[in-house]
C-alpha cells in the first residue's frame, strides 16, 4: 500500500520522507497554511519524495480545468494532477489520462463516481472516509465497495484512502487492500508512536544504567 503524507508542508514532508511515497494536497490546505509562493513549496515537496505528489485545480469548467491541469504539470515530473468526480471533472480526467497524465479523482462519495474515475482511465480515485463519518456514514464501506467494484472489473485504478481522521482507518484501509492512503502527520506519527514502546524503552534504559 503506498503511504502518501497529507501536506504542503515542506519540513514535514523532509521528517518522513523515509515513510511516505508521495505527498497529497488540497486547496483549503493551501489557503491554510499562508503560503505565498505555493508552487515553489510544491516542487521542494516534488524533489523530497520519489512518487506522485497530487495538486488540485481550482477551476470547474471543462475548458479551464484542462488548462490548469496542464499548467499543474509544468511544476514537476512527479506531478499527480487532481480533478473532482463531477462531469466536467470526469471529462478531463479522461482527456488528461489519454495524453499519460497521471491523475487523481478527488471528493469521491459513492461507487457510482469511483467507477466513472475507473473508466475515464484515472490513475487515483479518493474516497473521503472521514468527510463521510462526519455526516453518520461509513466511510470504510465505500472504501470496501469501490475495491471489490475494480476487482470483479479488472480496473486498474488505485483505491487512495483519503479524509483520514484516525488510526483506525489506517488499519482498515491496509486490511481492505487498498492502493494507497493519504494521511495527516499527526496520524502518521501515530502509526509509530506507540505508548508501551515509548514505555518499555523507558524501562530498558533504566534498567540497563543499573547494570553492575
Ligand atoms: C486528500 O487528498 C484530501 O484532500 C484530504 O485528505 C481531505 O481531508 P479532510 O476531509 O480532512 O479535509
Amino acid at each position: 500500500m503506498e503511504i502518501f503524507l497529507d501536506t504542503v508542508n515542506v519540513s514535514e514532508v523532509s521528517l518522513y520522507r523515509d515513510f511516505i511515497d508521495g505527498v497529497t494536497t488540497n486547496p483549503s490546505m493551501i489557503v491554510k497554511s499562508g503560503l505565498v509562493d505555493y508552487k515553489a513549496s510544491i516542487k521542494k515537496i516534488c524533489q523530497l519524495v520519489s512518487g506522485p505528489v497530487s495538486v488540485e485545480v481550482i477551476s470547474d469548467k471543462y475548458d479551464d480545468m484542462l488548462e490548469e491541469g496542464k499548467q499543474i504539470t509544468k511544476i514537476h515530473n512527479n506531478i499527480c494532477v487532481k480533478l473532482p468526480c463531477t462531469f466536467d471533472g470526469l471529462q478531463v480526467c479522461k482527456k488528461l489520462s489519454s495524453s499519460g497524465v497521471s491523475t487523481n479523482l478527488t471528493l469521491c462519495f459513492s461507487p457510482a463516481q469511483a467507477l466513472l474515475a475507473a473508466k475515464c482511465g484515472a490513475t487515483y480515485v479518493s474516497p473521503f472516509v472521514g468527510r463521510l463519518d462526519d455526516i453518520g456514514h461509513d466511510g470504510m464501506s465505500l472504501v470496501e465497495e469501490i475495491i471489490d467494484i475494480f476487482e470483479v472489473h479488472g480496473y486498474e485504478t488505485r483505491v487512495l484512502v483519503a479524509s483520514v481522521r484516525n488510526l483506525q482507518h489506517v488499519i482498515q484501509a491496509a486490511m481492505l487492500g487498498a492502493g494507497a492512503i493519504t494521511v495527516p502527520s499527526q496520524i502518521l506519527k501515530q502509526c509509530f508512536d506507540h505508548p508501551l514502546t515509548i514505555k518499555g524503552l523507558e524501562n530498558f534504559t533504566k534498567d540497563w544504567k543499573k547494570r553492575k
